[in-house]
């Protein structure tokens, strides 16, 4: 049966960081030396003060970047996660030119697609993977979307995207040296051959002189390491998040416009990023408390979300109710350019999952929740149908996801 505790570890963490907005909003953990900061109004003024937190620590687990022209290799302070502003702010123009309102028109195009696709796919099982059968698919045509690059690059950006994504875990194996450089290796070749759009408008800024080749490269693998799970843990969260909260189920079957609220409370409850790290540019003092210069601050997105001060106290999910903004995508310099494709991807798969496919149930004993406190969502989740005719077909009204109460009700139908 799909309850709570099966599927997710998290609320102990949710437990800890409510203990820590209440008692110690502003803590330093003397042992590693790092301040920790839970509660909403604290996080996002920190991620706003860019002066006084700078982003210069992000990524420093990344691999180097080498020109492909002069072999040279990009300074940790000239890429775009670990610049602050001004030079962020040149950086990041480049980006947003990408998810122009018009490129995301094409990007949906590309979703719908790949879903449709996909759907053909996942009805002839008896069951499927979310992860591998649907999100990785769908993430990867609309990456490529994003790219500008055509379908017969799409088996190649599904590489870099896991490549990635491996770059993100914690454990990484020991060849991915080797692939993340054969990567750069592809994505400088793309990106030549590539017209205006995408990659093109990061060569167009090369050629103009704007950035240098590795900055092409560094922009590209930030957007790859950006969008390669995220999208993911959104739509499994989602999930978990109906199956913990069967009401949403039939609100959803009845009105499918309020998946974008749903979308939202998960982001918010159950935010993919959970947290980011800032350091320290000098003596600043946050909500009463001195912090010195050079510390690292960690500030907790996931607890900042459920802050009872801002969201209320409430464990439950209205969709009727409009969602307070909150930091899922964080805020101020570095606020996620990917904010507006994430929501579209997000809305387009839960859509799709929830009305066109027949009844399907999770499998809780197959969901694997991503073993990284930093991040929250699954790497696997299973699904079964429900119900099989007898000429083989999956059928029945789109009674997705069913309810546990249907769940139990059908179990003793049979
Ligand atoms: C549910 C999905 C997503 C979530 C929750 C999310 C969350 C975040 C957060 C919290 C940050 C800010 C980190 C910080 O300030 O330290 C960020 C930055 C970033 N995200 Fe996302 N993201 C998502 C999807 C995407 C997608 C789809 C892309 C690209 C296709 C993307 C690309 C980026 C990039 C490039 C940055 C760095 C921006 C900068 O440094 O200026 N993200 N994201």
């Amino acid at each position: 049966m799909m309850t709570a505790p099966s599927l997710r570890t998290l609320p102990a963490a949710y437990q800890e960081y409510a203990r820590l907005r209440r008692e110690m909003p502003v803590f330093h953990d003397a042992e590693a030396d790092v301040w920790i900061v839970s509660r909403f109004d604290d996080v996002r003024t920190v991620l706003r003060e860019h002066r006084h937190f700078s982003s210069c620590v992000l990524g420093q687990d990344s691999f180097e970047i080498r020109s492909p022209v002069d072999g040279s290799v990009l300074p940790a302070e000239e890429t775009l996660l670990a610049s602050d502003p001004p030079r962020h702010d040149a950086l990041r123009m480049h980006v947003g030119r990408l998810f122009a309102p018009e490129r995301l028109v094409a990007c949906e195009a590309a979703a719908r697609r790949e879903l449709d696709r996909v759907i053909v796919q996942l009805v002839q099982g008896n069951r499927f993977e979310v992860v591998h059968d649907v999100c990785e698919p769908v993430v990867a045509a609309v990456m490529a979307s994003v790219f500008g690059l055509d379908t017969c690059w799409r088996e190649c950006v599904a590489q870099w995207l896991q490549v990635s994504g491996q770059c993100n875990a914690r454990s990484r194996p020991a060849s991915l040296k080797a692939r993340f450089d054969a990567m750069l290796d592809d994505i400088w070749q793309a990106a030549e051959h590539c017209p205006d759009a995408g990659l093109g408008v990061f060569m167009a800024a090369c050629h103009r002189g704007e950035v240098d080749a590795r900055h092409v490269l560094d922009l590209t693998v930030t957007l790859l390491k950006g969008g390669a799970d995220t999208t993911t843990y959104l739509v499994g969260n989602v999930l978990a998040l109906l199956a913990e909260q069967p009401g949403l189920v039939s609100d959803i079957r009845r009105d499918p416009t309020l998946i974008p609220a749903l979308i939202e409370a998960s982001l918010r409850r159950d935010s993919p990023v959970q947290l980011t790290v800032r350091v320290t540019t000098a003596d600043v003092e946050l909500a009463g408390h001195r912090i010195p210069a050079n510390s690292r601050v960690i500030l907790l997105l996931g607890s900042a979300n459920r802050d009872e001060t801002v969201f209320g106290s409430e464990d439950e999910i209205h969709l009727d109710r409009r969602e307070k903004s909150h930091l899922a995508f964080g805020a101020g310099p570095h606020r996620c350019p990917g904010v507006a494709l994430a929501r579209m991807q997000g809305g387009v798969i839960v859509q799709a999952l929830m009305t066109r496919l027949p009844a399907f149930r999770l499998v809780p004993e197959h969901a694997r929740e991503v073993g990284l406190r930093a991040l929250c969502g699954f790497d696997r989740m299973d699904a079964e149908f429900l119900v099989r005719e007898s000429n083989g077909a999956t059928a029945g009204p789109a009674k997705n996801l069913l309810p546990a109460s249907d769940y139990r009700n059908r179990q003793s139908e049979r």
